[in-house]
């Protein structure tokens, strides 16, 4: 989508629709009350009668006629809600209500009026640029939108929405690859994405083991999730070098790791008909760290970082990994496996013990990793655990700003008699039904070396079986893509 800020008076934007959000209770000034001026008082009428209210959502799309003094073929008046509530989200909301109104009207040119809004410009422009954007995203949409015009007499609005519109592109792309059926994308197709990714950056390296090499390089518990698939496993690893890192970030390499799950069957410890359903979205967590790494690399951040994927399916086969088995992971810890069906933990396991071999000071894993965080948190934040808690907080922090949320758990050591075992260092699931994520958090805990390390459990943000009723909608919806830039950002 074609980007663009113009100065210009909003009632000269040549656009299909033309979107004003108004707060409630309504007041008309500024860009709304020239457009009702030039439409012969039309809004304030609506407004009178009480059919455009404010309200949070709520989109009235007015016709204009070729001798109005307004260009656009049509003016959408956006819903903030009460003004002294209305924030980020409200923006990116009421761009998105817009954005489908557009759709609805089959234009492909929306502009969307910045000036006014309860916010700081560039903010505004990236929550606009969000709601249109990811909102637009839609794979029942006739056609996307084609291009964007922000109304600003604020200049700085043009750097805040190229930064914007080149992260929501990535997080559109990251949804791309959570939607591909799993016969379509297996762990080599991550793979050639990240090929790509890098090609198209000369800051990046790609290094691609294949499943002989994992195994080789002592990666036992990795190796044994992997050994029934037909489609071989593939550890993806993206090192980025600027030519210069910042003074701040100087001694910082980030690393982010990502669940690559192509397909979760559960192995011998199968799931049940329904709670496959969906299970090909269990890469999610690969594909957030795999095109945030693409688009902190466009941006040119002057930060070091390495990215890890464990790519594979989880299968059943008579070379299965079996419940009984007993694996040795590679930083030497070993494994009883109790539930086959545990199996993103053994994963992360060697990819987080191998990112801090590449030398991580600061990690964070994303993983569609438990139904137990969609119990306890639902579909809106993210489970976040760690440790060093100023780590965990920025990463937080991260997360509000880019919009997508998080809410902390407990990590302690009293879960570790969850996966006490009589014959190996840890056992990898429990027969008490208690404390599901914060279990998965402490196992990877052993895993994930020293120094600060955020694990964020994705398994209710990361698809959206029915959507929220928010800008994003419904199917993959990228999490992690804009807080990971956020992130990174933030270290710069
Ligand atoms: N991929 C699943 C977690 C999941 C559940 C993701 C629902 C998305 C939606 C994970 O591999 C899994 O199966 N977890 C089990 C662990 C249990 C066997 C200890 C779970 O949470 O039920
Ligand atoms: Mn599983
Ligand atoms: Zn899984």
């Amino acid at each position: 989508m074609k980007i663009s800020t113009s100065a210009a008076p909003a009632a000269s934007a040549n656009v299909d629709l033309l979107a004003v959000a108004v707060t409630k209770p309504i007041v008309l000034e500024g860009a709304a009350a020239e457009l009702d001026s030039a439409l012969d008082g039309a809004i304030s009428r609506l407004v009178k009668a009480n059919e455009i209210r404010g309200a949070a959502g709520q989109v009235t799309v007015l016709h204009t006629q070729p001798g109005d003094g307004v260009r656009a073929r049509r003016v959408a008046v956006v819903g903030l809600g009460r003004r002294e509530r209305a924030d980020a989200e409200s923006v990116r909301n009421a761009a998105g209500a817009a954005v489908r109104a557009l759709a609805a009207a089959r234009g492909r040119t929306i502009g969307f009026v910045l000036d006014g809004l309860p916010l700081e410009t560039g903010i505004a422009a990236r929550c606009a640029v969000d709601g249109v954007v990811i909102g637009g995203y839609r794979r029942e949409l006739p056609q996307p939108p084609s291009a964007l015009t922000l109304l600003s007499s604020d200049r700085s609005a043009g750097a805040a929405a190229r930064r914007a519109g080149l992260v929501a592109d990535a997080v559109n792309r990251a949804r791309d690859l959570q939607h591909m059926p799993p016969n379509e994308l297996g762990p080599e197709q991550l793979a050639q994405r990240a090929r790509e990714i890098a090609a198209a950056h000369p800051t990046l390296r790609v290094e691609v083991w294949d499943e002989r090499k994992i195994a080789a390089r002592g990666m036992g518990a990795f190796a044994a999730v992997a050994q029934a698939s037909s489609k071989p496993a593939r550890l993806i690893i993206l090192r980025h070098t600027p030519q210069r890192a910042s003074r701040a970030a100087s001694g910082t390499v980030l690393g982010m790791v990502g669940k690559g799950l192509t397909y979760d069957s559960g192995g011998y410890s199968l799931k049940p008909p329904s709670s496959q359903i969906g299970m090909k979205t269990d890469m999610s967590g690969a594909a957030s760290v795999l095109e945030a790494s693409g688009a902190i690399a466009e941006l040119g951040l002057p930060l070091r970082f390495v990215t890890v994927v464990g790519a594979t399916e989880n299968m059943i086969d008579t070379n299965a990994f079996r419940v009984d088995d007993v694996l040795t992971a590679a930083n030497g810890k070993t494994i009883e496996i109790t539930n086959t069906d545990a199996e993103g933990r053994l994963v992360l396991a060697d990819c987080l013990h191998h990112a801090r071999t590449l030398g991580a000071t600061h990690m964070i894993d994303l993983a569609t990793l438990t139904g137990g965080v969609v119990v306890a948190l639902g579909d809106y934040h993210a489970g976040l655990m760690g440790v060093d808690q100023a780590w965990l907080d920025r990463v937080r922090d991260a997360g509000e700003r880019a919009g997508e949320h998080v809410w902390q758990l407990p990590l302690h050591d009293t879960y570790k008699r969850l996966f006490k075992s009589d014959i190996a260092d840890m056992a990898n699931s429990s027969s008490q039904r208690m404390a599901l994520a914060p279990y998965a958090g402490q196992f990877l805990k052993e895993f994930a070396g020293d120094g600060p390390w955020a694990h964020l459990d994705i398994a209710g943000t990361a698809d959206l079986s029915r959507s929220r009723g928010d800008y994003v909608g419904k199917g993959g919806t990228g999490y992690g893509v804009r807080l990971l830039v956020e992130l990174a950002e933030s270290l710069c």
